[in-house]
């Protein structure tokens, strides 16, 4: 077995709350079993320009657990598999000289912290003989095989504090609001901040919406006396028959940037209800800030459960929460995939019961 003695940690792809933690635990952890930890900056950048790499030692973690963003710096535009240089054709394959680089730190494993492109990215170096053990993040909380990841829990809060705070502006004004909320293709952070904060009306990338549903749901919610009315749109959510709303089209390097469909929602209500709507895009407000006690644990945990994997020589496995455990799963049966809310799961079953309308 791999005696493992030095290891390289980096965090990949759009930042969450509690990747400060996981390092953290990374670094302490491996530091109280006798391996040296180095940091690698922004990404797998990191493994391209060995100036962008740095011992890291406990003193250098003490204070970041309660920190959002990342000390490492992180991106979701360096996959060295099809690294974006410009020119005509886009992309180059600098992934040989990140095993090069690999090899001449002399490190003997990586731990890679990512969402889904970071972690198929450290699939197909895992397939080239690194060894790698991946950690999962994302506030969207779409990553296969994991019940949660860190991130989401702290977004799921901000939004569900944002939707009380516009509760009570548009009681003032007897105005429908809309909320855009972040989630990709998920509807995880809008459904579980929608509940959190009393919204009437959903829409997640799960149940396509019908504008006269929506309509529907408000005027019976006026029929009750209710004067205003709070409407989730999850950046995700699209009609029926229609598609997603973009900002910015996928190109090389790129993924597609979701976005507008709040506004959307709030003209096409504004129009047919003939009362005032104003939205609110929460954005990058979603990632900022300290996370949660809940997703400090749990990033504690993961970069604990590293830590103790590749100890154990087991790699290519990222932890994954299977409550009450921290589990190892292959990362082949992670990547490729989403996470999806289930039409059948309990929440929302239980928020169609207690009448929030989901557009369908
Ligand atoms: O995956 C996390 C996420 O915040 C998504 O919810 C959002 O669509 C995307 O990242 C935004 O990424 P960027 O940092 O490129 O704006």
């Amino acid at each position: 077995m791999l005696s493992v003695r030095k290891i390289g940690v980096l965090t990949g792809g759009g930042d969450a709350p509690g990747l400060n933690a996981v390092i953290r635990a990374v670094v302490k952890a491996a530091f109280n079993a006798g391996i040296e930890v180095i940091g690698l900056e922004d990404s797998f950048d990191g493994l391209l320009d060995p100036s962008r790499t740095r011992q890291l030692q406990p003193s250098d973690v003490t204070g970041i657990l309660r920190l959002g963003g990342t000390i490492l710096g992180t991106t979701n535009r360096g996959n060295p598999f099809e690294y974006p240089v410009g020119g005509p054709d886009g992309n180059t394959d600098y992934s040989e000289r990140c095993i090069e680089t690999f090899s001449k730190m002399k490190l003997d494993a990586l731990v890679v912290i990512g969402g889904d492109g970071t972690l198929q990215i450290a699939h197909q170096f895992h397939l080239k003989g690194m060894p790698i053990v991946g950690v999962p993040k994302t506030i969207d909380n779409d990553i296969w095989g994991t019940t949660s990841c860190f991130g989401f829990d702290t977004a799921v809060a901000f939004a569900a504090d944002a939707i009380d705070r516009l509760h009570t502006t548009a009681e003032a004004h007897r105005r429908i609001m809309v909320v855009e909320v972040m989630g990709r293709y998920a509807g995880w952070i809008a459904l579980h901040a929608g509940v959190a904060g009393g919204a009437d009306v959903i829409l997640i990338p799960e149940i396509a919406y019908d504008l006269d549903r929506v309509v529907a749901r408000i005027r019976e919610r006026e029929s009750f006396g209710a004067r205003f009315s709070i409407v989730v749109v999850a950046e995700g959510a699209k009609p029926h028959g229609g598609d997603v709303t973009v900002i910015e089209s996928a190109r090389a390097g790129h993924v597609e940037r979701l976005g507008g469909i709040g506004a959307v929602v709030a003209k096409a209500l504004q129009d047919r209800m003939v009362k005032e709507t104003r939205h609110v895009v929460l954005g990058h407000l979603q990632r900022g800030g300290a996370p949660t006690a809940f997703d400090r644990v749990l990033a504690t945990r993961f970069g604990g459960k590293a830590v103790e994997l590749l100890t154990r020589g087991v790699f290519g496995r990222m932890v994954a929460n299977n409550p009450p455990d921290i589990v190892p799963i292959p990362l082949a049966d992670v990547v490729g995939k989403t996470k999806t809310v289930p039409l059948d799961y309990d929440l929302l079953r239980t928020a169609r019961a207690i009448g929030v309308g989901f557009g369908d």
